[in-house]
């Protein structure tokens, strides 16, 4: 993604601002594995979307209107015996020549600048709750600009929710953000179809979980968007099941859901395949359904839709298969109303995707759904998960959790699948696993 890129994304912002008004963005913090062992950084990603700033210890502050520069960061200062152990920073030259700072101030030193900015403004645009350390530094510069109210400061007397500003920008993809996407969404399905080139009967979930994370790794996705599922048998009911420790048997189905992170764009696929190369006559019953409910949901991806008819598709088109293989009794009609699919498929068939596996962006506008525009990108999701020991429901369908997931980018006249690469036709399937 290029500067320019991060540039007009501020602009936006400031345009949405009044000029008495200041937004303040602090990155993610290190987090702390055990000990002195840090996770790998990852920048918060409201953060990003504004600066493409990679560093830890960093704050944007955008200042509409302001004479020296509206755009500040605030980062770490260049010091060579701390590169040495740990890497070059930007330090304030980097955060203005490569990045585009008007103007950069060492962290350190936030304490001493930061209430200069606020004063005389009347509104502050920031996300409260989410680093509750942070907020309470917030609370701290505001309250010391109070404290000098006789001295004819000014303290900015609203707060504003900046989330829902940058949120709503982040729903809408621009070509620069489809394309790593595209790369995310490239990279991860891969992934898949090593996953099931490499499958067999006796092999732990883990090392499937090794193949994925090797193709991620390797194409330049140096993270798993979120922790990968490898579950085999009755795991593959456990909707976030990533323990993946189980050996997988002859005879059972195994559901992997895992998507690469490419430049912080996430991507998310599910597949649901035989651990022999086979589906059974039951798995590929219930497997049909899913795809069936997938192929209707997908349709539904159009401009002017709302976001609940691809669930609403699905929804009928699982009803009807249950109620065919005789798992569900009843009118469609009733089983519809009384939601009677719940037991066997108890989440929703999908999420937006960016940044975020569960990215944001309102889902409702009031009390409608909202309608899907061209640029927005939703996961279709689908699936059916009847665990051991269902009452009411015939052994032979037991243990079998099914989910088929792909990431899909709204166009101008319909929709396109991101992860149209990975098989899910079960004779493809069967095709790839066999060669
Ligand atoms: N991988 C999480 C999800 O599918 O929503
Ligand atoms: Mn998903
Ligand atoms: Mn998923």
């Amino acid at each position: 993604m290029n500067a320019q890129e991060f540039k007009r994304r501020r602009r936006r912002l400031m345009q949405m601002m009044d000029n008495d008004s200041v937004a303040i963005l602090p990155t993610a913090p290190v987090r702390i594995r055990n000990r002195d062992a840090e996770y790998p950084f990852r920048p918060d990603s409201d953060f990003y979307y504004l600066t493409g700033f990679p560093e830890p210890e960093a704050v944007a502050v955008l200042v509409p209107g302001r004479e020296h520069g509206e755009y500040i960061l605030f980062c770490r200062e260049n010091d060579p015996e701390m590169e040495t152990w740990n890497g070059t920073r930007a330090g304030q030259e980097g955060a203005v020549d490569q990045y585009f700072a008007d103007d950069s101030f060492p962290i350190d030193d936030i304490d001493d600048i930061l209430p200069g900015l606020l004063e005389n403004k009347e509104r502050v645009f920031y996300t409260m709750g989410t680093l509750p350390d942070f907020d309470q530094r917030l609370i701290g510069w505001v309250n010391r600009l109070r404290k000098q109210s006789r001295a004819g400061i000014h303290t900015p007397g609203e707060f504003v929710a900046l989330d829902h500003f940058v949120h709503d920008m982040r729903l809408y993809k621009s070509s620069a953000e489809i394309k790593a996407m595209r790369q995310a969404a490239k990279i991860s399905s891969k992934a898949h179809i090593r996953a099931m080139q490499a499958c067999k009967p006796g092999m732990m979930e883990y090392q499937l979980e090794a193949d994925l994370l090797h193709t991620f790794m390797y194409g330049g996705a140096r993270s798993p968007a979120y922790s990968s599922i490898v579950g085999s048998g009755a795991n593959g009911c456990i909707l976030h099941y990533i323990e993946n420790t189980a050996k997988m048997k002859d005879g059972d189905l195994v559901l992997i859901d895992a998507g690469a992170e490419y430049d912080c764009y996430a991507a998310d696929i599910s597949r649901t395949f035989p651990v022999n190369g086979q589906y059974s006559r039951c798995q590929r019953a219930l497997y049909e359904i899913v795809l069936q409910a997938q192929y209707a949901a997908i349709e539904q991806v159009k401009p002017g839709n709302h976001w609940n008819d691809p669930h609403e598709a699905a929804v009928k088109v699982i009803t009807q298969g249950l109620k065919d293989l005789g798992i569900l009794k009843g009118s469609i009609k009733n089983l519809l109303k009384n939601e009677s699919y719940k037991p066997y498929y108890m989440h929703r068939t999908g999420h937006w995707l960016g940044m975020d596996v569960h990215d944001v962006g309102d889902y409702k506008v009031e009390t409608e759904w909202r309608v899907l525009e061209p640029g927005m990108v939703l996961t279709v999701e689908p699936g059916l998960y009847i665990a051991g020991g269902h009452k009411g429901v015939a052994k032979k369908w037991w243990d079998i959790g099914i989910r088929i997931e792909d990431d899909v980018l709204v166009t101008k006249d319909g929709c396109e699948v991101l992860t149209a690469d990975v098989p899910k036709e079960p004779d493809e399937i069967e095709t790839l696993m066999a060669s």
